[in-house]
C-alpha cells in the first residue's frame, strides 16, 4: 500500500487568489464559527502562550501563541444552510501565531505572523499547511463585522478607527460589510503616516465612505455610531464621556479602554467568556476581576446571541462593548474556506509529508 503522505501548500498569494481578501466570504466563514460556537459544536483548549514577563509584555516583547481546534457542524447543516454559511466543517487544525512588536518599525514586517494546519478529518495528517498571516487578520476584522452585525444599530452612519495598521483595514473592511449604511469613516493613529496609508489601502481594497484622517482619538470617538480600537497603546486613554448614545465599541486590542470606563456600558459581549479569562488581558476580564464591573455585565459570548440563545441590542439607546480575545475557531473555519476554494480552483502546491515514513 502507497504510505506516501502529501498536503497542500498554501502562500499568502495562493490564499489571496482562493478568496483570502474577500470580506463578504469571511464573514460567512466567522459567523458560521459563531454560530456553531453559540450551539456547542466545537472544541477549543484554552491557547498556550509564550511570553516573556508579564501580560503588557505582548506589547513590548511580544508573545507566540497556539490555538488548537475542531468545528463540527453536520448537525446543524441545514441551518448552516438556510443563513446561507457555506457548509459544515468537521475537522480540527491548528494556527501558530507568533506577534512581534519591533518588526514594522525595524525590518518593515508585519507585527504578526501566522501558519495554519488543517487536518484531514479520517487520518489525521495534515492536509493543508497555509499562511495564516491574512487568515489571521480577516477573521479578526470579521469577528467585529459579526458584532457590528448583531449588536449595532442597523442605521448607523459613522464609524470611528484608532490604529491604521493590518487589524485596523480589516475592521473597517467588515464593519462597513456588517452595517451597510456607514457612509463616514473617522481614523485616527499616533502615527500620521499610519493614518495616510490606511486611507490609501482602504481606497485600494475599494471600501465605499468617505474617510476622514483626525488628529486625536476623541476626534475618532465623538460622535461615531460604531467604534474599534486596533492599537499597541500599552497605557489606556479612551475617556467615557466620548461614548455617543447607543454606540457599539469593538476593542479588540488590550490597553486602550480603562477598566473603569466599562461601567458606561449597557453590557459586554465577548466571543468566549473562557478564553478571555484563561488569556487574562482582555479589559472585560480585568474590569470583572477588579470589582469594577459584576461579572453579570457580560451578557455572554456573541455565539449565543448569533444561535439566537441570548438577545442582542434591545434598545437602540444601549451601549454595548465587544471585546473579542480572538478564538482558534475562527482560523479553522476561515482557512477551511480558502482551502476548500483552493482545492475547487486548482491552486496551491502539493508537497510531501514523506514518501514513505522510515519507521
Ligand atoms: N482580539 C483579537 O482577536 C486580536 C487579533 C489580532 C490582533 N489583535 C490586536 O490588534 C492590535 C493591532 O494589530 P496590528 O497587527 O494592526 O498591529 P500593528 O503593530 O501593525 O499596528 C498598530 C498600530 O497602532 C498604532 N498605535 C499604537 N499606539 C496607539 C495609540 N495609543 N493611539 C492610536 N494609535 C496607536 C500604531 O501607530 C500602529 O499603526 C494588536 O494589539 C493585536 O494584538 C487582536
Amino acid at each position: 500500500m502507497d504510505r506516501k503522505v502529501e498536503f497542500l501548500y498554501l502562500q499568502q498569494e495562493d490564499c489571496v487568489k482562493a478568496g483570502g481578501l474577500d470580506m463578504t466570504g469571511t464573514m460567512k466563514a466567522v459567523e458560521r464559527s459563531f454560530f456553531l460556537h453559540g450551539k456547542g459544536d466545537y472544541i477549543q483548549p484554552g491557547k498556550p502562550v509564550i511570553r516573556w514577563g508579564g501580560p503588557e509584555t505582548e506589547e513590548t516583547i511580544g508573545r507566540i501563541m497556539s490555538m488548537p481546534s475542531f468545528l463540527g457542524g453536520s448537525e446543524n447543516a441545514d441551518i448552516l444552510k438556510e443563513r446561507d454559511l457555506i457548509g459544515p466543517v468537521n475537522t480540527s487544525g491548528i494556527k501558530f501565531v507568533p506577534s512581534r512588536p519591533h518588526n514594522p518599525a525595524k525590518y518593515n514586517l508585519p507585527r504578526a505572523n501566522a501558519v495554519i494546519i488543517i487536518v484531514d478529518p479520517d487520518t489525521f495528517m495534515p492536509a493543508c499547511i497555509m499562511d495564516g498571516t491574512l487568515v489571521s487578520a480577516m477573521r479578526t476584522g470579521a469577528a467585529s463585522g459579526v458584532a457590528a452585525r448583531y449588536l449595532a444599530n442597523s442605521d448607523s452612519r459613522i464609524m470611528g478607527i484608532v490604529g491604521g495598521s493590518v487589524q485596523g483595514i480589516t475592521q473597517t473592511m467588515a464593519i462597513k460589510e456588517g452595517v451597510q449604511s456607514l457612509e463616514v469613516c473617522k481614523i485616527f493613529d499616533v502615527n500620521a503616516e499610519a493614518s495616510g496609508r490606511f486611507v490609501e489601502k482602504v481606497k485600494d481594497i475599494g471600501i465605499e465612505m468617505d474617510f476622514e484622517i483626525v488628529d486625536s482619538a476623541e476626534k475618532a470617538f465623538t460622535g461615531s455610531d460604531v467604534m474599534s480600537t486596533a492599537t499597541m497603546a500599552k497605557e489606556p486613554y479612551v475617556k467615557p464621556e466620548w461614548y455617543k448614545q447607543g454606540v457599539l465599541h469593538c476593542e479588540i486590542s488590550f490597553w486602550d479602554t480603562p477598566p473603569e470606563a466599562l461601567t458606561a456600558f449597557d453590557f459586554v459581549v465577548v466571543d468566549d467568556w473562557y478564553q478571555v479569562k484563561h488569556h487574562g488581558v482582555d479589559v472585560s476580564w480585568r474590569a470583572v476581576r477588579d470589582g469594577v464591573i459584576p461579572e453579570e455585565k457580560v451578557r455572554g459570548n456573541l455565539g449565543e446571541i448569533v444561535a439566537g440563545a441570548k438577545p442582542g441590542r434591545r434598545d437602540r439607546k444601549e451601549k454595548i462593548f465587544f471585546n473579542p480575545i480572538g478564538l482558534g475557531i475562527h482560523d479553522l473555519s476561515e482557512a477551511h474556506r480558502i482551502y476548500q476554494n483552493a482545492v475547487r480552483m486548482g491552486i496551491g502546491r502539493k508537497l510531501p509529508l514523506w514518501e514513505n515514513p522510515a519507521l
